[in-house]
C-alpha cells in the first residue's frame, strides 16, 4: 500500500526502523476511524485504503525515536497527523473541486460534497479526541495552531488563486501554512511525547519546516514534469486549478507577451485546450523555471540537512537524514 518512495534502499531502511510502529498506526486509525453513522465509516475506510505515502507519522516517529525506543504516545500521535492529513485531503478536493486523490476518485466525487465535509469534520474531531487523551497542553496547542494556520493557509490561497500577480513571498507564505506547518509539527509532536528539552524540540521542528517547504516545492514541480500515473493525480493540475506556483512565478518574470496570454489562457478556462501542457512546460523551461524552483528548493533541504547532522549518530538520525534526500529526488 506504501509509495515508489519506499522502493530505494536507504529509504526502505528509514521505514522498516519505524514499520512495527507504522503498523500499530494503521490499526489505531482502523479502530479509531469507526463511527455511528455507517456513511462516515465507509468514507474514513475508503480513504484508509488508498493508500498514501504516511511521510508525516513516519516524520513524528523517527523524531520521537531520536530520543530512544519509541513511546506509546508517538504511536497515537501518528495516527493523529494522518488522520488530520487525511481530513485536510478531503476538504482540500471539495475547495478545488479535485476529481482524482491517491490515484483513485476523490471522496467528492463518490460521495459529493456535503457529506465529505462533514465527514472530514469528523476525522478531524476524532483525531483531537485521539490527542486530548494524552491529557497534554502543549500537545494540543501544538495541534490547535496547526489546524488554524492551515484552514487560513486554504482560505488565502482561494484569495490568491488566478493570480498572475501572486509574488514569491505570498507563494512561500502559502506553502508555509499548507505544508511545512503539519511536518514541522509532525517533528515537535514526535520529541514532545519523548519528554525532550524545549531546545531540540525547536530544532526538529525546525528541521522539519525546511523539509516541508522542500517537500511542496518538489510537489509542485512535478505537477508539471510528472504523470498522473506516477502522481495519483493529473498532471498540470494546480495551473489549470488557477494556482500559481514556483516555478510559473519565475518563468511569468521573464514570459513574453504571448507567452503570459497562454498561461492566462489555461487559468480562464481551467483546461489545457488553448494552450496544451506540453507547451506551457516548454515555456517554463525557456526561461530555466523548473531547475530555478529546483535550486530553491535545495536551500531548504540544505538549511534541513545542517540541522539534523547536529544531532548525535543514530539509526533514527540517519533515517531522517535518507527521508530528506528523498524528498527533493522523489517521483511521487
Ligand atoms: C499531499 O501530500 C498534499 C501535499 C501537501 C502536496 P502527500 O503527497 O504526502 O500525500 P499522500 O499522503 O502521500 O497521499
Ligand atoms: C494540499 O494542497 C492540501 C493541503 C495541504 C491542505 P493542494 O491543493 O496544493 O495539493 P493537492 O494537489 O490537492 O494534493
Ligand atoms: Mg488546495
Ligand atoms: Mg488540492
Amino acid at each position: 500500500m506504501f509509495s515508489k518512495l519506499r522502493q530505494s534502499i536507504s529509504a526502505r531502511e528509514a521505514f522498516e526502523l519505524v514499520e512495527a510502529d507504522l503498523q500499530a498506526v494503521e490499526r489505531e486509525i482502523g479502530i479509531e476511524a469507526v463511527a455511528c453513522v455507517d456513511a462516515i465509516t465507509t468514507i474514513n475506510q475508503y480513504l484508509q485504503a488508498g493508500g498514501g505515502k504516511r511521510l508525516r507519522p513516519t516524520l513524528l516517529l523517527l523524531s520521537n525515536r531520536l530520543f530512544g525506543p519509541s513511546t506509546e504516545c508517538a504511536r497515537h500521535l501518528a495516527a493523529v497527523v494522518e488522520m488530520i492529513h487525511m481530513a485536510t485531503l478531503v476538504h482540500d478536493d471539495v475547495i478545488d473541486m479535485a476529481k482524482t486523490r491517491r490515484g483513485r476518485p476523490s471522496t467528492n466525487v463518490v460521495w459529493g460534497n456535503h457529506v465529505s465535509v462533514l465527514a472530514g469534520d469528523w476525522l478531524y474531531m476524532q483525531a483531537f479526541q485521539i490527542a486530548l487523551r494524552e491529557r497534554n497542553f502543549h500537545i494540543l496547542d501544538v495541534l490547535i495552531s496547526l489546524t488554524q494556520m492551515m484552514v487560513e493557509g486554504e482560505l488565502l490561497q482561494l484569495e490568491r488563486l488566478h493570480r498572475l500577480d501572486l509574488t514569491e513571498a505570498d507563494y512561500m507564505e502559502l506553502v508555509d501554512r499548507k505544508t511545512a506547518s503539519l511536518f514541522s509539527a509532525c517533528a515537535s509532536l514526535g520529541a514532545a511525547a519523548a519528554g525532550s528539552d524545549e531546545a531540540s524540540e525547536a530544532k526538529l521542528s525546525d528541521f522539519a519546516w525546511n523539509l516541508g517547504m522542500a517537500f511542496q516545492l518538489v510537489d509542485d514541480i512535478l505537477d508539471f514534469t510528472s504523470t498522473e500515473k506516477i502522481l495519483g493525480k493529473p498532471a498540470g493540475n494546480d495551473l489549470r486549478e488557477g494556482k500559481v506556483t514556483l516555478p510559473m512565478i519565475y518563468a511569468l518574470e521573464s514570459a513574453s507577451e504571448q507567452e503570459r496570454h497562454a498561461v492566462e489562457s489555461v487559468i480562464t478556462a481551467g483546461s489545457y485546450e488553448q494552450a496544451p501542457l506540453m507547451h506551457i512546460v516548454h515555456i517554463l523551461e525557456r526561461h530555466n523555471a523548473i531547475s530555478r524552483a529546483y535550486e530553491r528548493a535545495h536551500t531548504f533541504t540544505q538549511k534541513s540537512r545542517a540541522i539534523i547532522t547536529d544531532f548525535p549518530e543514530s539509526p533514527a538520525q540517519r533515517a531522517l537524514h535518507s527521508i530528506l534526500e528523498l524528498v527533493t529526488g522523489r517521483e511521487s
